[in-house]
């Protein structure tokens, strides 16, 4: 049971760090909107870049969103809770600062435990991952710590289960499209809805995906993909490989377990800072383009090399 006075500091307007499946988020009263300064100011976050309002009973959909399509009820059914975030019309209640000046919402029900046992205490909240705006997403309550010490209470759940940021499907648009992949695949959301799908992780300043135009994920070391000449001969660096055989305490290998690579990336990204290496070297994914996690994958590393 979560302790009452994590409740009451989202009563009282404040924030508060909490586990959801894809990665720890910083919680603050959706209705509230200096809590919701509070969150941008706490991440030091643009404000132009709009906020997913997570609930915990589905009945709480309708007080944000002004009808819920077919199509998105459908995928409720299907995925919620769980890591898919929806982008609906939303409706004129929903606080500015959420929506950034976008005419939509994003929406999402989590399914960690503790997720919906807040949620379902405080009312819905908003969250973006609990990092420092450009940091690489927390994971664990570590990390939170180590962005915001003890300015933030953190509710702590361990190790996030996904490792990534969920799925974010736009269906206000006439094709529904993904602007930013996740665990819920194109295809598996292709399959409920019977329709095709879009994916546009690469539109930078499009007013639709905010998100998308500012740096994300990265560490302190740089981020390369490793290109066949390398050696893995560097000890400053450290190298996330799928098959290589060596056995070195800098390499590390997946073999094609993209679930185990995208539960810990972030982690590794924070660690491989703690642990003082200069540049993280990431074989590609091109043999796992048909993997679910591929593109999620794919993503949030082309986020993170240096370019
Ligand atoms: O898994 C997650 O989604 C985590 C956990 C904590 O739930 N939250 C998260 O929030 O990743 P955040 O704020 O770090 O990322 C939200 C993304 C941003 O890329 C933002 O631009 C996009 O969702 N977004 C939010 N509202 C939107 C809207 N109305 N239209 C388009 N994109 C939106
Ligand atoms: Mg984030």
């Amino acid at each position: 049971m979560i302790p009452e006075k994590y409740i009451e500091i989202i009563k009282s307007g404040g924030v508060v760090a909490f586990p959801t499946e894809t990665v720890y988020g910083l919680g603050a009263d959706a209705w509230n909107p200096t809590a919701i300064q509070k969150v941008f100011e706490t991440k030091g976050r643009p404000s132009d870049n709009p906020l997913i309002v997570h609930i915990s009973d589905l009945q709480q959909v309708s007080d944000f969103v002004e009808e819920i399509p077919e199509l998105a009820q459908l995928l409720m059914n299907t995925f919620w809770p769980g890591p898919l975030t929806l982008v609906l019309k939303k409706k004129p209640a929903v606080l500015d600062a959420i929506s950034a000046g976008l005419n939509s919402v994003a929406i999402r029900m989590p399914s960690h435990p503790l997720a919906i046992e807040f949620i379902s205490r405080t009312g819905p909240l908003v969250a973006p991952s609990a990092n420092t705006s450009g940091k690489p997403s927390p994971t664990k309550a570590k990390h939170v710590f180590s962005d915001f010490g003890d300015s933030v209470p953190i509710i702590d759940g361990g190790s996030t289960e996904v490792g990534l940021e969920s799925t974010v499907l736009d269906l206000t648009s006439s094709i529904p499209t993904i602007l930013r992949p996740g665990f819920i695949s194109k295809e598996e959301i292709e399959q409920v809805i019977k329709q095709p799908v879009n994916i546009t992780t690469k539109a930078i300043a499009s007013p639709k995906s905010p998100g998308q135009k500012y740096s994300h994920y990265k560490p302190k070391a740089a981020v390369y993909w490793l290109d066949d000449k390398s050696e893995l001969t560097n000890q400053n660096t450290l190298y996330l490989l799928q098959d290589a055989e060596l056995k070195q305490s800098n390499i590390i290998t997946y073999k094609g377990d993209l679930a185990l690579m995208a539960k810990e990336i972030y982690d590794r990204f924070r660690q491989a800072d703690v642990d003082g290496f200069h540049q993280i070297l990431i074989e590609p994914l091109h043999k796992y383009t048909t993997h679910p996690l591929h593109s999620a994958l794919q993503n949030r590393i082309d986020k993170a090399v240096e370019k």
